[in-house]
Formats: structure tokens, C-alpha cells, sequence
């Protein structure tokens, strides 16, 4: 179980003291929401902010790409420095070569898929992946109330990684605080992104270890 705090929710104008803080916590994996305008109505970090953290943490940096050409930006966030890619399913013309791509660059492939998306999309790529990510929010904004429809998408995955001894992590984003990451690990999640539950909460130490007590 590993709990994957998503800066979107922390002040990007002082980033690498807020993922100090996080990191005295236990933190040893970032989740970095990329968003492009297009695939999505905001518009967040590129590669540019990846290559400055990349500088000043050795923990795993997960870039969540919600930009409509993926394929494109993957080579760029490679040489920044990301250890995990994570693609949309929505977004790709052929997943499995942009899976092999990031992979081809010795990176983590993640696919996510978001909540009007059925979970069985994911079934050709099954076979390819590192992470696939189960979104519980519409993609876009940290502060979302968690879709309680997305549990049974894990529960699906959790089945089938049962059935098949693949060895991807089932990933949840959007929502997450020690309810709903309860309710998610019973449904099989392995990996939990929380933004505003950690950088938004008023004792931020106690907000993380909330949540630790509630992914164990
Ligand atoms: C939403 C992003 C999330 C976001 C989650 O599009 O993918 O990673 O930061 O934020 P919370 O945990 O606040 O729902
Ligand atoms: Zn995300």
C-alpha cells in the first residue's frame, strides 16, 4: 500500500519545501498532475517543473498526463525525469505503442481511464502496463467529492489481477480521504493519490498519518 501525495494541492511558489514536508512524513512517491488546457479546462506543470523537482527529490515522480497529444510529450518528460508515466486510454490513438514508448525509455507505463470510460477499455492493454489509474473525480481539479461508481471498476481489476498474477498496481485518484481510501483498499486499490486531504489539511502531519492508518 502506498499513499501518493499529488502536489496540484500544494503552493507551486515554494513546491520543493512542501514536498520536503511531505517527504518527513514518509513520502516517497509524488504524483505530478500535467494538464494541457485541452483535455482538460485547466492548466497546471510541464516537464519544466518536473526537471526542477526531479533536482531536489529522490522519490518517484508519477506524471499523470491529461493532455490531448500524449504521445508527443512523452520523450519530454522522460528526460525530465519522471519515473512513471501515466497515459489517458481517451486520449491515445494506439495505446500500445505510446505503453511501449514509455517503456522503451525504461519508464513506468501507467493508463488511466476516467469515470465515463468502462473499465473493461482497459482489457487489450492488460497484458503491457506497470499502474492503471481509476479515476474517481472528472479530471481537472484537486477538492472533488469522491464517485463511489469507481469501486467496482477496482473491484473488476482486483479480479482480474487475482485470476492472472499480473503484477500492475491498481492506482485511485480524486477524492481520496481516510473514508473513502478505506472503502477503496476493501475494493483492491494498492496505490492512493491524495491532493487536498494532505496539502490542504490544517495539521498536515496528522492528515497523513489519518490516511496511512487508513490504507494498512
Ligand atoms: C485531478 C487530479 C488529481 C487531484 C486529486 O484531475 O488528477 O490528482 O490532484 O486531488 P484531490 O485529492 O484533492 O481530489
Ligand atoms: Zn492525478
Amino acid at each position: 500500500m502506498r499513499l501518493a501525495p499529488s502536489i496540484l494541492s500544494a503552493d507551486f511558489s515554494q513546491l520543493a519545501v512542501e514536498m520536503k514536508e511531505i517527504e518527513s512524513f514518509g513520502a516517497d512517491w509524488f504524483h505530478v498532475d500535467v494538464m494541457d488546457g485541452h483535455f482538460v479546462p485547466n492548466m497546471t506543470v510541464g516537464p519544466v517543473v518536473v526537471r526542477s523537482i526531479r533536482a531536489r527529490t529522490a522519490a518517484v515522480l508519477d506524471c499523470h498526463l491529461m493532455v490531448k497529444d500524449p504521445v508527443k510529450m512523452i520523450p519530454w518528460f522522460v528526460n525530465a525525469g519522471a519515473d512513471v508515466i501515466t497515459l489517458h486510454l481517451e486520449a491515445l490513438e494506439d495505446p500500445i505503442g505510446a505503453i511501449e514508448a514509455v517503456r522503451r525509455a525504461g519508464k513506468k507505463a501507467g493508463l488511466s481511464i476516467k469515470p465515463s470510460t468502462p473499465v473493461e477499455a482497459l482489457t487489450p492493454y492488460l497484458a503491457n502496463l506497470d499502474l492503471i489509474l481509476i479515476m474517481s473525480v472528472e479530471p481537472g481539479f484537486g477538492g472533488q467529492g469522491f464517485m463511489p461508481e469507481s469501486l467496482a471498476k477496482v473491484k473488476w481489476l482486483a479480479q482480474h489481477k487475482r485470476a492472472t498474477g499480473a503484477s500492475w498496481v491498481i492506482q485511485i485518484d480524486g477524492g481520496i480521504n481516510p473514508t473513502t481510501a478505506m472503502a477503496a483498499r476493501v475494493a483492491g486499490v494498492e496505490n492512493f493519490v491524495a491532493g487536498s486531504a494532505i496539502f490542504s489539511a490544517p495539521d498536515r502531519k496528522k492528515a497523513w498519518n489519518d490516511l496511512m492508518e487508513a490504507i494498512r
